[in-house]
């Protein structure tokens, strides 16, 4: 039991660096919370029209449910790799450093799922790609993947996996509320499309 709340405190405390808030802090953009959806993944960063900012914070924010996961594999055991991997998703969605307000938790979720089981991880890639190439919309392409994702775990990884996929997949659908109210009265901004004000 012991290792399950070392696994949550360390995927907790590794998920909640806010990559996408340092690293645009960092370049001298000022607050990325200020910007577009004020969200801080990669998809808001890319509204910055920093492109290799984006694709860093994307690659951060990933790496870290990823690493989380893979560390408590390798310390712990495979229990602690799925408690880990989803203690990394809720510290990048609600960050204590941040008062609690977060990311969305889309690369996070995808980089811990590739940890967990790789083949669902691609799977979810996938999804999220061919969305995002037919409709251009980040958030539609995320939910889309998300909501796949218990499928593709179960599948590929078996029950245990699945749940917390699950799990991520609920917690992605609750962070994502404002996007969803957008989407569904098409007024989501496509990729990439520059954005200083609110969204
Ligand atoms: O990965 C986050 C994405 O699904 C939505 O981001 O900034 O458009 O709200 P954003």
């Amino acid at each position: 039991m012991f290792d399950l709340i070392f696994a949550a405190i360390g995927g907790y405390g590794l998920g909640s660096i806010p990559f996408g808030l340092v690293l645009t802090r960092a370049a001298g953009l000022g607050d990325i919370r200020a910007i577009g959806s004020g969200n801080i993944g990669a998809t808001n960063v890319l509204r910055t029209g920093r492109k290799g900012l984006a694709l860093a914070t994307l690659l951060l924010d990933g790496g870290k449910g990823a690493i989380a996961a893979i560390a408590a594999l390798l310390l712990l055991g495979p229990d602690a790799m799925l408690v880990a991997g989803f203690a990394a998703v809720l510290g990048h969605n609600f960050p204590v450093w941040l008062g609690f307000k977060g990311g969305k938790g889309v690369a996070t979720t995808l980089g811990t799922l590739m940890a967990c089981s790789w083949p669902a991880g691609v799977a979810c890639c996938v999804t999220w790609l061919v969305i995002a190439g037919l409709f251009r919309i980040s958030s539609l392409s995320a939910l889309v993947a998300l909501a796949a994702s218990p499928l593709y775990a179960w599948y590929f990884a078996g029950p245990e996996t699945a749940v917390m996929a699950a799990g991520l997949a609920v917690l992605g659908f609750i962070r994502h509320h404002a996007n969803i109210k957008r989407l569904l009265k098409g007024e989501e901004p496509r990729i990439g499309k520059k954005k200083t004000g609110a969204v």
